[in-house]
């Protein structure tokens, strides 16, 4: 009886605590304790939370162990939430399992004063680098020679491109913050490489849920949420390492690139009120561009392979628009964009469906708000589910099918879609969109100018995903015949 009396008295206190506010979303009934942690399909989370859309209307609320979440669906919705209302929901949650890496720094997961300079400096250096007179242009075009010139090596024959695409995207970033790429089969890098694909995984996975919900029991068990802190720590003293070699040649009058502007930045704000600018901050900085910079790109490039492998007609169309806008004499520009309208769409059409980034990252409110005609408290968690857009039926022809027409108009033009927001909206919206627009085009146009993609024989392109904190393809093998030997 003592056993029935401890559950019944867990129960009630935790249905006591835990009761849905007055005035809050509806959503979908919690178990004690857990709440709804398994009313979701920890491998396709965006999916299930689409679906409760259906079932509880656009903006609901789900319990994730004892933290309340409301998850905001539709356009209309987000839109009206991350610009209309403009600044309530530009904080992140307090996450244990993120925060026990980041400690509050950096830009992803910082809020308040800290988030605010630290996105500040990190947007103007990268348009001072990546678009002003130092354009990332000819580093892009140059990092594709040297990738083309590794693909033509395998003469056509089945290879699986992850590790040499992550490679060729981080090199950008990897110029922007350490002032210098990494060569292919680096193999520092690589187990770099291997490791993020891993932490993504983790990061969105029922581990970290569990995580963030039960940290004092978590911390003190095994699995892979350890890991993660490892990995997490591995990635921070190879930054330290980068930092001590650039410390070792700074010279303040020479900006060489992020790492040099942020030491330049720590001496302009010492001694300051407020001063948000030192090196773990530096550290947690540049890991997040690193981070963010790398498995994005490179997973809308590896589903790109995929879809231009499943409809060779497309490719066959985007292939003669660069035939006959750029040729093969010389490699794209950012200028030829507006001149190749049906790649243009073909780009956005990858990736709206590609949606890599399906549930953008969890904001928090920074005040008791109103959303959707509900209360929500300060500190609660906000999903954006960014699926519910981009694939909402109401704003897409066929929402399930790859089809470029839908960003292009009858005279075959080019046409901006407001529902199209893979980066997100608001004030924390990728930071790394123009980068990411222009290494995309860039990148894609050039493997269109240089290479015929398809399937080895016999093969069919499998379009199923592996979800993570990005949605990424599953791992395949993939043929690249040069083009230029065969015209
Ligand atoms: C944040 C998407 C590439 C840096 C985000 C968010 C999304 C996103 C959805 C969350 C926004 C929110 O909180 O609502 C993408 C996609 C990319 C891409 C689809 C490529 C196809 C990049 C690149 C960089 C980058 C190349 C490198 C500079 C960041 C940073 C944040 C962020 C630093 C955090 C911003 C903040 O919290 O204020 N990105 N991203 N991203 N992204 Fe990207």
């Amino acid at each position: 009886s003592l056993l029935l009396f401890t559950v019944v008295f867990i129960i009630t206190a935790d249905y006591i605590k835990n009761r849905r506010p007055l005035g809050f979303p509806p959503g979908p009934p919690a178990l004690p304790l857990v709440g709804n942690i398994f009313t979701l399909d920890h491998s396709r989370s965006h999916e299930t939370l689409t679906q409760l859309a259906a079932r509880y209307g656009d903006v609901y609320s789900l319990r994730m162990g004892q933290e309340w979440m409301v998850v905001l669906n539709r356009f209309e919705v987000l839109k009206e939430a991350l610009i209309t209302q403009g600044d309530i929901l530009t904080d992140r949650p307090k996450l244990p399992l993120q925060d026990a890496v980041s400690h509050g720094l950096g830009v992803i997961f910082s809020s308040g004063n800290i988030w605010k300079e630290q996105r500040r400096f990190a947007l103007s250096t990268l348009r001072y680098f990546g678009f002003g007179k130092k354009s990332l242009e000819p580093v892009i075009l140059d990092e594709f020679t040297h990738c083309a010139k590794a693909l033509r090596g395998y003469k056509g024959k089945p290879f699986n491109p992850h590790l040499i695409v992550n490679n060729a995207v981080s090199n950008i970033i990897c110029f922007l913050v350490f002032g210098h790429r990494f060569e292919y089969g680096d193999e520092r890098f690589i187990k770099l490489m291997k490791m993020f694909d891993k932490a993504i995984q983790i990061e969105a996975s029922i581990w970290a849920t569990l995580y963030n919900s039960f940290t004092v029991l978590m911390r003190r068990l095994p699995g892979p949420h350890q890991t993660l802190k490892q990995i997490w720590s591995d990635v921070k003293d190879f930054i330290r390492a980068e930092l001590k070699e650039h410390k070792k040649s700074w010279d303040p009058s020479e900006r060489r690139d992020y790492i040099d502007c942020y030491l330049n930045e720590i001496q302009t704000n010492k001694g300051q009120d407020d001063n948000t600018f030192d090196e773990e901050n530096l550290v947690l900085c540049v890991l997040d561009l690193f981070a963010a910079g790398t498995e994005t790109t490179s997973t809308t490039l590896r589903w790109a392979f995929l879809y231009m492998a499943k409809y060779p007609e497309i490719q066959e169309k985007v292939q003669a628009e660069i035939d006959s806008v750029i040729g093969q004499s010389r490699q794209p520009s950012m200028e030829d964009r507006s001149n190749l309208p049906f790649t243009d769409a073909v780009i956005h059409e990858l990736q709206r469906i590609g949606n890599i980034v399906p549930l953008s990252l969890p904001h928090a409110t920074n005040r008791d708000v109103q959303l959707g005609g509900y209360t929500v408290p300060k500190g609660v968690m906000i999903i954006p589910n960014l699926t519910s857009v981009l694939f909402d039926k109401n704003e897409w022809e066929t929402p399930h099918t790859f089809n470029p027409g839908h960003f292009l108009n009858e005279e075959g033009k080019f046409v901006k879609r407001a529902a199209f927001i893979p980066f997100s909206a608001g004030k924390r919206l990728c930071l790394g969109e123009n980068l990411a627009r222009m290494e995309l085009f860039l990148f894609f146009t050039s493997f269109m100018q240089n290479f015929i993609i398809s399937m080895p024989d016999g093969m069919k392109p499998v379009m199923d995903y592996r979800f993570g904190i990005t949605l990424a393809p599953k791992q395949y093998e993939i043929c690249m015949t040069p083009r230029q030997e065969m015209l």
